[in-house]
C-alpha cells in the first residue's frame, strides 16, 4: 500500500529547505473535517526558519505542489496548506490492496516474529469467576490477537491464583464437612461454602487456624494427600473457568500460575540476600523501597512462607529464561498498580536489564447498574450468567425481528457474547464503567450487534450481486465509480485500518480498534444509504461491489481482533 504521508513529504521537501524529513512528516496533519483536505500542513512553525509570514509560506508551498498528480486540489487557507488526494487513485489503491489481502487485511510483520508474552484473566481457584474478571480476560485476549496480527510470536499465559494459605483452610473444611459429589456437581460455589464455613467455625474454635496452617505447610512440602486434594480442587475449578473461556472463544498456551513457582522460590530469596537487598524484620524478610517512594515489600513471612510478589519475581525470571521474551505484558486491574511498581523496582534492583520489558497494562473497574458487587454479602454476578443472559436476550431479539439466519442458536451466541465483548472493549481500558444491559444489546447504537449487523448486510449484498460480479470485482474494477463523498470517506477509513491496529498494539488499547470499526460501519451505512449499489451498469456495479467487499473484509478483521465472530447472516 502506498504510504501517502511519505509521498507527501517527498513532494513538500523541495519547498521546505532547511527542514528535516522527520520534521516534515511530523507536521503533516489529517484534518478532522475533510473540507480542510485529506492532509494539511500548518505553517506557523516555519516562520522562524523561512523568515516569512505563515500565510505567505503556505501560499508558496501550495503553489509548489499544486501540479503533483497525487492531488486533485491543493489550497492555501491562512497558514495552512490543505491537500486533497485524487479520489479515483486513492480508491484504486486502497480497495485494490484490501481485496488482494482479503481476510488478512492489516496483518503485518512489524513484530518480526519476536516473542511477546501476554498474561491475562488469571482468576483465583475456588473463587467465583465473576463479571469483574471479564475485563482482564477480554482486554488481554484482544491485545494478544493484535500482537499476533502485527507479526509477533505471542504466548498466552493464564497465571492462575492457585496457591496460598486459603488452600490449607479449604482442605481442612473439606475433610470435616465436605463431600465429593457436591464438589463435582458445583465446584466453585461448594468450595467457597467450605471456605466460609471454615471462617465461621474458626471463630468458635481457633485451633482450626493452626490446623489449616499445618495443612498448608504439608501441601507446600508436597505431601501426597494434600497435593492430591489441592490438584482436584484446581482441576474442578478449571473445568468451570474453561466453560466460560469456551463461550468467549478464548484460549491459553499455559496455565502455569502461582503454584508452579512454589518450588522455584528459594533461589530468588537467596539471590535477593546475596545482592544485599534483603533485610530481616521481626522474623520476616523484606526489601526496602524508600528510595523509590514505595512501601516495603514483604518477601517471606516469619514462618518462611512466600508471598504473591515473591512468586511474581520468580515468574518473571522464569519467563525470561524460558521464552526469552521481547515484551512481557500483564493485563491486571489498576488496583494492583502498587504491587507491580514494587515488583518491577525489585527486578531492576536485582540487576535484570530486561525489567523494563515487563509491562503492567492496568484497567479500571466495572460495576453493575443494579449496584456494586460484594462477595461477602453474596452479591456476586457470575460471568457465565451474564453471557447466558446475553445469549437468551439476543435469541429473543432475533426471533422478534425475524432475522434471516439458518442457525438461530449459533447466531444468538455469536451476537450475544460478541455484544458483551464489544461493550467491554468500547472505552479506554483505564476508565471505570457501568455495565448496562440496555446499552450492550442495542442493535442501533455504537455496539457489537450494530457492527456485526453491518457486516452481515454487506455479506447479503454480495450474495445478491452473485458470484460472477464478486469474481469480476476481485479481478479488477473502475475506481472512477468510487469518488462520491461517502465512498471516499469509507475508503479513507479502510486505508487507516493497518495504522490503527499498530497504534492499538503500541498503546495496549483495543478500544482504538473498536472505535475505528464503529466508524467504518457508520461510513459504510452512509455509503449504502447514499448510493445505489446493485445498479444496471455492470462496470459501476462491479466497482461498488468491490468497495462493499473491502468494507466487509476490514470489519471482519477488526471484529476478529476484538475476539468476536462475524456472522454472514443475521
Ligand atoms: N490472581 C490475581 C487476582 O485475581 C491476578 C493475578 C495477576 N497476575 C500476576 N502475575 N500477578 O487478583
Amino acid at each position: 500500500m502506498i504510504d501517502y504521508r511519505e509521498k507527501i513529504a517527498d513532494a513538500l521537501q523541495p519547498a521546505m529547505e532547511g527542514i528535516s524529513r522527520e520534521e516534515i512528516l511530523e507536521m503533516i496533519e489529517t484534518p478532522a473535517d475533510s473540507k480542510m483536505g485529506d492532509y494539511a500542513l500548518p505553517c506557523f512553525k516555519l516562520a522562524k526558519v523561512l523568515r516569512k509570514a505563515p500565510p505567505m509560506i503556505a501560499k508558496g508551498i501550495a503553489e509548489s505542489i499544486a501540479d503533483d498528480p497525487m492531488f486533485a486540489k491543493v489550497e492555501q487557507v491562512n497558514a495552512y496548506v490543505n491537500m486533497f488526494l485524487d479520489r479515483k487513485d486513492l480508491a484504486g489503491e486502497v480497495v485494490g490492496e484490501v481485496l488482494a489481502q482479503g481476510g488478512d487485511y492489516g496483518r503485518s510483520d512489524l513484530g518480526g516474529g519476536r516473542k511477546v508474552i501476554v498474561e491475562y484473566s488469571s482468576p483465583n481457584i475456588a473463587k467465583p469467576f465473576h463479571i469483574g474478571h471479564i475485563r482482564s480476560t477480554v482486554i488481554g485476549s484482544s491485545i494478544a490477537n493484535i500482537y499476533d496480527y502485527l507479526g509477533y510470536d505471542v504466548f498466552r499465559i493464564n497465571h492462575l491464583g492457585d496457591y496460598g494459605t486459603q488452600f490449607g483452610k479449604m482442605i481442612v473444611a473439606y475433610r470435616r464437612w465436605g463431600n465429593r459429589e457436591d464438589v463435582e456437581r458445583e465446584p466453585i460455589s461448594t468450595l467457597l461454602d467450605y471456605y466460609k464455613r471454615f471462617h465461621e467455625e474458626a471463630e468458635k474454635d481457633p485451633s482450626l487456624e493452626d490446623e489449616a496452617r499445618a495443612t498448608f505447610t504439608r501441601l507446600e512440602h508436597g505431601e501426597p494427600e494434600e497435593v492430591e486434594l489441592w490438584q482436584w480442587f484446581r482441576d474442578e475449578s478449571l473445568k468451570e473457568f474453561n466453560r466460560v473461556y469456551d463461550m468467549l472463544g478464548i484460549r491459553f498456551d499455559s496455565y502455569n500460575g502461582e503454584s508452579f513457582y512454589s518450588d522455584k522460590m528459594p533461589r530468588f530469596v537467596k539471590e535477593l540476600e546475596d545482592k544485599g537487598l534483603l533485610e530481616e524484620d521481626d522474623g520476616a524478610q523484606i526489601v526496602r523501597l524508600d528510595d523509590y517512594d514505595l512501601p516495603v515489600a514483604l518477601i517471606t513471612k516469619s514462618d518462611g512462607s512466600t508471598l504473591y510478589i515473591t512468586r511474581d519475581i520468580a515468574a518473571a525470571v522464569y519467563r525470561k529464561e524460558t521464552y526469552d521474551f521481547y515484551k512481557n505484558i500483564y493485563v491486571v486491574a489498576s488496583q494492583q498498580n502498587l504491587h507491580f511498581q514494587q515488583w518491577i523496582q525489585i527486578l531492576e534492583m536485582m540487576g535484570y536489564e530486561w525489567a523494563r520489558d515487563c509491562v503492567h497494562v492496568p484497567f479500571g473497574l466495572v460495576s453493575m447498574e443494579e449496584g456494586t458487587m460484594s462477595t461477602r454479602e453474596g452479591r456476586v454476578i457470575f460471568l457465565e450468567d451474564v453471557l447466558n443472559r446475553a445469549v437468551d436476550q439476543t435469541r429473543e431479539i432475533i426471533k422478534e425481528k425475524n432475522v434471516n439466519t439458518e442457525n438461530i442458536e449459533e447466531t444468538a451466541a455469536a451476537v450475544g457474547i460478541g455484544a458483551v465483548i464489544f461493550n467491554e472493549l468500547s472505552n479506554y481500558r483505564i476508565k471505570d464503567y457501568v455495565f448496562s444491559w440496555e446499552h450492550v444489546l442495542n442493535f442501533e447504537g455504537e455496539t457489537g450487534p450494530y457492527v456485526q449487523y453491518t457486516h452481515a448486510r454487506a455479506c447479503s449484498i454480495l450474495r445478491n450481486a452473485g458470484e460472477d460480479i464478486v469474481a469480476k470485482a476481485k479481478a479488477g474494477f473502475d475506481p472512477n465509480f468510487l469518488t462520491g463523498d461517502s465512498a471516499n470517506e469509507l475508503i479513507k477509513l479502510l486505508y487507516a485500518f493497518p495504522q490503527v491496529v499498530a497504534e492499538a498494539g503500541e498503546k495496549y488499547e483495543p478500544s482504538i480498534v473498536t472505535r475505528h470499526i464503529v466508524d467504518i460501519a457508520q461510513a459504510y451505512n452512509r455509503f449504502y444509504h447514499d448510493e445505489h449499489i446493485l445498479v444496471e451498469d455492470e462496470a459501476e456495479k462491479t466497482a461498488k461491489v468491490a468497495l462493499v467487499m473491502a468494507a466487509k473484509y476490514t470489519l471482519a478483521a477488526g471484529l476478529a481482533l476484538l475476539g468476536m465472530k462475524a456472522p454472514e447472516r443475521m
